[in-house]
């Protein structure tokens, strides 16, 4: 009697799904506190295998990001990016910038993005520049509410938003795709850097999956950080880019409006998702600010456990405690005590 039931229980416990992937591939949901499988009241649950924790292959290092990525994607704001490189990355070079008219309905609705390298760094970058203007900001709405997500190519097997995609094409093919293969020709064994700040963050993640995808650069000879960026794709194209790029964060700024917007899509029936990984700066993003390495991918976790706060566009605009637009117009001067968030 005693054995029989020792094998009862050995095998209920053997049926259990150990672990987050396998409980939430078969069906049930995880929870996070008591780290058990089928938990019925539980605070943080997980349905999905891309939130099952999990910690990035590559440490985050604040003080990379604050030095030398915000001013990357900073200098995307100015017609002139040198100018924020010769204040605060001298070894970095612009190649190129280049601007398109982007819009079929507006004319003041311009793309923006540049190539710059650095011999000291053996780094190329590239970079997109946010949104401007309430016309683009209208036209990325209306498009987002008329056509949607749209298939992004057929490695990828997921779908980003359809004016993404047309924006990304448009300045790849202006010009962007020759600056790059011509600074890889020149510079080959360079890491490549692919940044940028809202829209210009949504560029940057749809850059880096067709260069990707075209074979153009291996993910492991990339660095893929963005700060404030919307969601661009749907589950599979998150879970794609989470599985692709090792090196991959988002960075968001305490309650950054872009995370909280509607994840819903009517029109074409999807339901946009982060891709990994998120960190999470819940205060000024001060020197020395605490942040959040987010060991899910999107749901009501880090970023996603506040609620949506529509006076807080502030924390848009504002990363590292900068006034990311303003101190790019500005050329990125050194002193930057007229930018700080009051
Ligand atoms: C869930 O949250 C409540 C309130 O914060 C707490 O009392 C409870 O212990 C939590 N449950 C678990 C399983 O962590
Ligand atoms: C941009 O394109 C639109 C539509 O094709 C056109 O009406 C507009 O004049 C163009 N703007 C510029 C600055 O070329
Ligand atoms: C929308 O997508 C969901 C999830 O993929 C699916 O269950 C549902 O049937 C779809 N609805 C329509 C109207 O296509
Ligand atoms: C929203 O943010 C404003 C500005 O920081 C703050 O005063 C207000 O209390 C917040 N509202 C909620 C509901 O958190
Ligand atoms: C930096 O800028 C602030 C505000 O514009 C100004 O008050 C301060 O004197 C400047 N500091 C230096 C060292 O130039």
């Amino acid at each position: 009697m005693i054995f029989h039931l020792l094998v009862l229980v050995s095998l209920v416990q053997f049926s259990q799904a150990e672990n987050c992937p396998d409980c939430v591939n078969s069906g049930k949901v995880w929870c996070i506190e008591t780290a058990q499988c089928g938990a019925t009241s539980c605070n943080t649950s997980i349905n999905r295998p891309l939130n099952c924790p999990t910690n990035p292959q590559y440490g985050y290092d604040d003080e990379f990001m604050r030095s030398e990525i915000m001013v990357l994607a900073t200098a995307a704001q100015n017609e002139n990016p040198q100018l924020c490189f010769d204040n605060q990355l001298p070894t970095m070079k612009l190649y190129q910038i280049r601007t398109v008219n982007c819009s079929t309905k507006y004319s003041d609705v311009t793309c923006v993005g540049y190539t710059a390298f650095d011999t000291k760094r053996k780094v190329i970058s590239i970079s997109f520049k946010g949104a401007h203007g309430q016309d683009q900001i209208e036209e990325m709405m209306e498009d987002g509410m008329k056509y949607g997500l749209l298939p992004y190519y057929t490695v990828t097997n997921g779908k980003i938003m359809k004016i993404l995609q047309d924006y990304f094409m448009l300045l790849w093919n202006e010009g962007m795709q020759q600056d790059l293969r011509h600074l890889k020709y020149k510079y080959p064994s360079y890491e490549l850097w692919v940044n940028g700040h809202s829209l210009g963050a949504s560029l940057a993640w749809a850059a880096s999956a067709w260069i990707a995808n075209i074979g153009l650069y291996k993910p492991d000879d990339m660095k893929v950080v963005v700060m404030g960026a919307p969601r661009i794709g749907d589950y599979n194209f998150a879970d794609w880019h989470t599985k692709t790029f090792p090196y991959n964060f988002h960075i968001l700024h305490r309650s950054d409006p872009v995370a909280h917007q509607e994840t819903y899509i009517p029109v074409t029936n999807s339901t946009l998702f982060y891709p990994k990984t998120e960190v999470w700066y819940n205060n000024y993003m001060r020197q020395g600010d605490p942040f959040q390495i987010c060991q899910e991918a999107d749901g009501h976790y880090c970023s996603g456990t506040l609620k949506p706060n529509a006076t807080q566009y502030i924390d848009h605009l504002y990363y590292f405690n900068i006034d990311l637009p303003g101190w790019g117009h500005a050329g990125c001067p050194m002193n930057i005590s007229a930018f700080a968030q009051p």
